[in-house]
């Protein structure tokens, strides 16, 4: 039979991909979007259903959701959508600081809180989020986008527990720097050009630009495939060395290496 996936933020970058790649490979696709007008070629392909799904409107996610699990037996939830914030902590707007975390958090939970019964009563599937490399790894300027990623890690190592017993699969998709639109309307550096250029650095590893949403789409693929008790997945190939490097330090050693690296001789 065929298998299902219904993924947030269908509309750009690892979202649109991972639409693709699993139309592509035969699954039906339930591609949801805040603006469904922004669906243009995923319209078109084979067994994808597009569909509207606002973050920041919860009556939308309970209707779609609803309308979803009474139609089709969903095999995967792929919490996909968010965008970012960058700036020094003090600098950020309370009623931005609320948005981010409406959007990614509770938009998030409560979309996550729609499928649960679904997948405990039919005793199997899998939920993926697309948490971020800024929710296992903290950075200067992050102070409420890497706090909104690790409530989203939070919740998944949570729910690992609660739902495996149920033969569910929790995991997190773990993008480093991606290329893609990812939006962060509030970027602000004051004073901190300096680290921030090298935080760019450290996460582009050498390499001259991002990588594009493509391994991401493959990682998805892998992390819903592998049948293996995995929680983390980062994206690709440089996060995945990142995210190794930083597994193999004690924290404490950690945040002297990191911060050395990003401040090291910068005058404050
Ligand atoms: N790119 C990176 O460097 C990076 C790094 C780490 C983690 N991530 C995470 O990766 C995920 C995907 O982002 P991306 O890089 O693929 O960026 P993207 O191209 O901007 O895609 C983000 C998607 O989220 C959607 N979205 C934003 N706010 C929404 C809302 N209120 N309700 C529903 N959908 C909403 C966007 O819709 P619209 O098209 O309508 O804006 C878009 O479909 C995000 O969770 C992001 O935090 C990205």
């Amino acid at each position: 039979m065929m298998k299902t996936i219904f993924i947030t933020g269908a509309s750009s970058g690892i979202g649109r991909e991972t639409t693709k790649y699993f139309a592509n490979h035969g699954w039906r696709v339930i591609a949801t979007m805040r603006n469904p007008q922004k669906a243009g070629e995923l319209a078109d392909l084979p067994d994808v259903v597009i569909m509207p799904l606002d973050l920041m409107n919860p009556e939308q996610i309970r209707e779609t959701s609803q309308k979803v699990l009474a139609e089709y037996d969903v095999d995967v939830l792929f919490n996909n959508a968010g965008y970012g914030m960058m700036g020094p902590f003090e600098k950020l707007p309370e009623s931005e600081i609320r948005k981010l975390f409406d959007t990614d958090v509770i938009g998030t939970m409560l979309v996550t809180q729609q499928f649960i019964p679904h997948f405990k009563a039919r005793k199997g599937g899998v939920i993926l989020t697309t948490t971020s490399l800024a929710g296992i790894i903290a950075l200067p300027r992050d102070g409420a986008y890497g706090a909104a990623k690790r409530a989203q890690q939070g919740m998944v190592e949570s729910l690992y527990y609660e739902l495996k017993p149920f033969g569910v699969k929790m995991a997190a998709m773990i993008p480093g720097g991606t290329n893609t639109n990812f939006q962060t309307p509030i970027n602000i550096l004051d004073g901190y050009e300096e680290p921030a250029a090298r935080q760019r650095e450290y996460l582009l590893d050498g390499n001259a630009a991002f990588p594009g949403p493509e391994e991401a789409a493959v990682a998805v693929w892998t992390a819903v495939n592998d049948g293996k008790d995995q929680i983390n997945y980062p994206t690709d190939s440089v996060c995945q060395k990142l995210y190794g490097q930083y597994q193999s330090m004690n924290v404490e050693d950690f945040k002297t290496y990191f911060y050395d690296r990003i401040f090291g001789g910068v005058a404050q």
